[in-house]
């Protein structure tokens, strides 16, 4: 793993909020990515026409927020036509996985590397930056990407034109349920929105060089005002975020056979330290959730408030 000893602060944010605020709360950032040739558009049309089809995702940007995705109109171009013509076409893309390219995986790593650092660390390992990933969007004027939440923690850097980027709290039961939270993992990605939730809203209007960082799972939706638009979302997923997300997957299963665990939702939200797990296994007395959730709860109470012992594998695949 590289260390940081030469790479300058990429990604910068106010009031300390990359100590303070990270990774509970959404913040603004600032970047140096405009500008970056990797970023511009000829460089994306190439980048298109190398990746795997099916890692490049576009349609319609006149969609709704709140978005049935079986109803979303397609554009009838090829990808680089649509990323060449994305002033005019009236499309949202994303490519995803750049990282699968060497120069872009060496452009994340290196503006997290810049994070680990501010951070007071020596490495994306020691940072918890594990499986980085990238997703490059690219959408013409007046486009709209629908009511969603991801999987994994996200700086999203905004490198041309302008963008509203709203985000709401990922506690707030309101917004999204336990299970619209595990179906949008499962099934598809988009959320039901209610124009009532606007209030609850943060909205981070961006330009070239902004951007915010999106904690996991947070719902949140995009617009692009009047110029085409290009974002990329820096991505990492660390180890307890792997396990909250097999947490996910596995009461889903529950879910199907009637048997939710009241518990899991409200543990993935909020808890991001091992103490909070086991404090929260044992409120519950729920010998599933710890061993799903793997590491620190060997032994947890029932109902009766006997110690028993755990099950070490949990059986449940890697989201
Ligand atoms: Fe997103």
């Amino acid at each position: 793993m590289n260390t940081v000893t030469e790479i300058a602060p990429v990604i910068t944010a106010a009031n300390e909020a990359l100590r303070r605020d990270f990774p509970l709360k959404p913040f603004a950032i600032r970047h140096k990515l405009a500008g970056h040739p990797l970023l511009s558009l000829p460089r994306i049309a190439q980048l298109a026409a190398e990746l795997p089809r099916d890692l490049i995702e576009y349609n319609s940007g006149k969609v709704a927020i709140s978005q049935d995705p079986d109803a979303i109109a397609s554009v009838d171009l090829d990808p680089v036509e649509v990323v060449k013509s994305i002033e005019t076409a009236g499309a949202w893309m994303v490519l995803k996985r750049v990282e699968n390219s060497p120069e872009y995986r060496r452009l994340l790593e290196d503006t997290l590397l810049s994070v680990a650092r501010a951070r007071g660390f020596n490495s994306l390992l020691d940072a918890g930056f594990e499986q980085v990933e990238g997703f490059l969007f690219v959408s013409s004027p007046n486009s709209t990407t629908p009511f969603h939440l991801d999987s994994e923690d996200n700086f999203f850097v905004h490198i041309h034109g302008e963008k509203f980027f709203t985000i709401f709290d990922n506690k707030d039961r309101a917004i999204v349920s336990d299970d619209e939270i595990e179906r949008s993992m499962t099934r598809h990605r988009n959320l039901k929105y209610d124009e009532r939730f606007a209030p609850r809203g943060t909205e981070f209007h961006l330009f070239a060089g902004d951007g915010c960082y999106v904690p996991y799972q947070w719902p949140h939706w995009v617009r692009t005002a009047d110029s085409y638009s290009i974002s990329m979302a820096i991505t990492w997923k660390t180890r307890e975020v792997r396990r909250l997300n097999d947490l996910h997957f596995f009461n889903s299963m529950l879910r199907g056979i009637g048997l939710p665990q009241p518990a899991a939702a409200g543990y993935a939200a909020g808890a991001r330290c091992a103490e909070t797990r086991v404090l929260s296994h044992r409120d519950h007395g729920d010998q599933t959730l710890a061993r799903v959730a793997g590491d620190a709860p060997r032994v947890a109470q029932d109902s009766a408030g006997q110690r028993r012992e755990l099950l070490s594998e949990g059986g449940v695949r890697r989201a």
